[in-house]
């Protein structure tokens, strides 16, 4: 999804800003582009299809020279990519403003502006900003007027950098809808869709709200003003992930380098969290006890691997903690009519704690009323969907680069199971099953590290997938979320078109496509639902179909033309998920290395997204 950078300083800014947009190409884009005012305040810009690394190359041909900038990286919504279509956009030759968000009334607004003789030169739909802006602009002679006075007339999300020629000392932010944070520098400061762009340079930063105007001034003067125009003041937080984070450190890439980096993501999101035998329920909040003693019901909502996360999670409040469940992918509940049941908790599962259809979710939810509270579980602290929720548990899963998400999965699941043995805590007290499963969190990062050494074994399994065109993922219970995400993973980051099904279903549709050209994967944990799953994978070899079967090392499964068996760990019943997402992730990483696909950055997809 879009990215913004924006510096304001007294030395040059072109480097930051480069160097911010390569911090935040794994939020996936398709152009890049960057304006700087030089020394006559002359407005310099640069835009280039494809990488950044192509803007860099013209910009080796012509630097742009400049103490005050903006960037961006383009992920198209209106207009196809294309050099025009990129940002930064201007209106005349002073004025240029960068955009993550969707204007939903562009196109009155373009009419309107077109009428007054305005031209446009691009067709998305962030022109008509500029053009609005510079028609303020024209009338108040002031920038944070002018945004303040546009602002009100968008319908839809925006965050904003502008800059003027005629305030030289100025850069302008704006968001509503689409994130915004100021990065606090010494004598400078920064504007960025996320942290990470920033951290070269700072390391304290300041997580706008919605609504909110902000004025960046060259010895780094931040005013940040509310919708209501008032002056506000925002804390500034300490950003607490090391840099190292967005490197590759030795690996080839980013999502296996996070692969890798389950097993201690999972000590992290577990530490402090666990007693000896039970969940301690305060990590949800001083008055959890109170507050879960009364959930009768949950609605989880979530989109992509994170509506995964919360799929699994279903099976195991049930079970374990007897509490009727719902899930739903975000982008639907926003929109339905919805009956709350008494004494419902509305959960949010979200990586980035900005998805748009999530965080709209959760406002429909709030809107509506009825709910007992909302939580949310997210890995970025700040976020907006940690600071619109009741409660929040954070997941330490450190930032995620590759688009395909990995170890924020894995340690989404933690929370979620956090969750359901503190509800069990409070309605049952102490008890067995809670201890034991305790125990077996405690031993999962240890099976993490056990199960990476299957890596070169599923490397070379990944040349039977390399050349498909087609694969079958199956599981049941909550193993069937399981083998959704693996075959979500494989379709993200290889383009090998993959479904999933509960292995019960398969007779009911999908055995009409299994041949012998058509792999099928399935997992097989020792679980209670393991007989019925080989069932199910005979009839896949009655019909000639290839299984890859990842099945639990004590689990009598005959190796034989057709069925290839990988060993697992033995690992308890219940967090056998967790443990079983490991293999997948690998398989689709290596088949889409095979493949020389953009494994980090897969095409048309995005980290982020912030637009609905
Ligand atoms: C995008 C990402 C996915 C992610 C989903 C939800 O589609 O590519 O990896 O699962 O958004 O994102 P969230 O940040 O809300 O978990």
């Amino acid at each position: 999804m879009c990215g913004i950078v924006g510096a304001i300083a007294q030395r040059s800014v072109q480097n930051i800003l480069l160097e911010g947009l390569k911090r935040l190409e794994y939020r996936g884009y398709d152009s890049a582009g960057m304006a700087i005012f030089d020394a006559e305040n002359t407005l310099q810009r640069s835009r280039a299809m494809g990488k950044v690394a192509a803007l860099e190359e013209k910009l080796e041909q012509q630097s742009l020279k400049g103490q005050l900038g903006i960037a961006h990286t383009r992920w198209a919504t209106h207009g196809k990519p294309s050099e025009h279509n990129a940002h930064p956009h201007q209106s005349g030759d002073k004025l240029a403003v960068v955009h993550n968000g969707i204007i939903e009334n562009h196109e009155a607004l373009r009419e309107e502006l077109e009428g007054q003789g305005y031209v446009f030169t691009s067709e998305t739909d962030t022109e008509v900003i500029a053009h609005l802006l510079s028609r303020e602009y024209d009338k108040t002679q002031d920038l944070l007027t002018a945004v303040q006075n546009i602002v009100s007339g968008l319908d839809g999300a925006y965050a904003l950098g502008v800059i003027h020629a005629d305030q030289p000392d100025t850069l302008i932010g704006a968001r509503k809808g689409s994130p915004l944070v100021v990065g606090v520098g010494i004598g400078e400061a920064f504007l960025a869709s996320d942290p990470l762009a920033l951290l070269q340079v700072t390391d304290r930063f300041i997580y706008l709200k919605e609504g909110d105007v902000v004025c960046l001034r060259p010895e780094g003067s931040v005013q940040v003003f509310s919708e209501q125009r008032e002056t506000v003041s925002r804390e500034v937080i300490t950003f607490e992930h090391g840099d190292g984070a967005a490197s590759k450190g030795n690996y080839r890439h980013f999502m296996l380098k996070e692969i890798h980096e389950q097993a201690s993501v999972i000590a992290s999101t577990l530490e402090g969290r666990l007693g000896e035998r039970h969940v301690l329920t305060h990590c949800f909040g001083a008055d959890a006890d109170n507050l879960l003693g009364q959930v009768k019901n949950i609605q989880i909502v979530a989109c992509g691997t994170s509506y995964h996360a919360g799929m699994v999670a279903r099976y195991w409040i049930e079970k374990l903690a007897g509490i009727p469940t719902q899930v739903e992918v975000a982008s639907e509940y926003r929109y339905r009519e919805v009956v709350v049941p008494e004494g419902t908790l509305f959960v949010t599962l979200s990586q980035s704690g900005e998805t748009a259809d999530t965080l709209a979710a959760l406002r429909y939810a709030a809107s509506k009323g009825g709910y007992l509270a909302s939580l949310s579980i997210c890995n970025v602290p700040g976020s907006s969907l940690v600071r619109e929720s009741d409660l929040c548990l954070m997941t330490q899963a450190g930032p995620e680069i590759g688009v395909a998400s990995t170890k924020a999965f894995t340690s989404q699941l933690i929370a979620m199971m956090l969750l359901t043995l503190s509800l069990r805590m409070v309605r049952q007290g102490d008890d067995q099953v809670q201890a034991d499963i305790v125990a077996a969190l405690r031993g999962l990062p240890g099976l993490f590290e056990k199960g990476l050494a299957m890596d070169s074994a599923i490397e070379t399994l990944s040349a039977a997938f390399a050349e498909k065109h087609h694969a079958l993922f199956l599981g049941r219970g909550p193993m069937f979320p399981i083998a959704l995400e693996g075959a979500l993973k494989l379709k993200e980051i290889s383009y090998i078109h993959a479904e999933a099904y509960p292995a019960g279903e398969l007779k009911h549709g999908p055995l009409a496509l299994v041949d012998n050209d058509m792999p099928v994967i399935a997992v097989a944990p020792n679980d209670e639902l393991l007989e019925k799953l080989k069932s199910n994978l005979q009839e896949v070899r009655a019909r000639g179909g290839e299984l890859f079967v990842f099945a639990d090392e004590n689990v009598h499964l005959k190796e034989g033309e057709g069925i290839h068996i990988m060993r697992m760990p033995a690992v308890e019943e219940h967090i056998a998920p967790l443990l079983y997402t490991l293999p997948l992730q690998l398989l689709s990483y290596h088949v889409a290395v095979l493949k020389g696909t953009d494994v980090d950055q897969p095409r048309n997809l995005a980290k982020s997204v912030t637009v609905e």
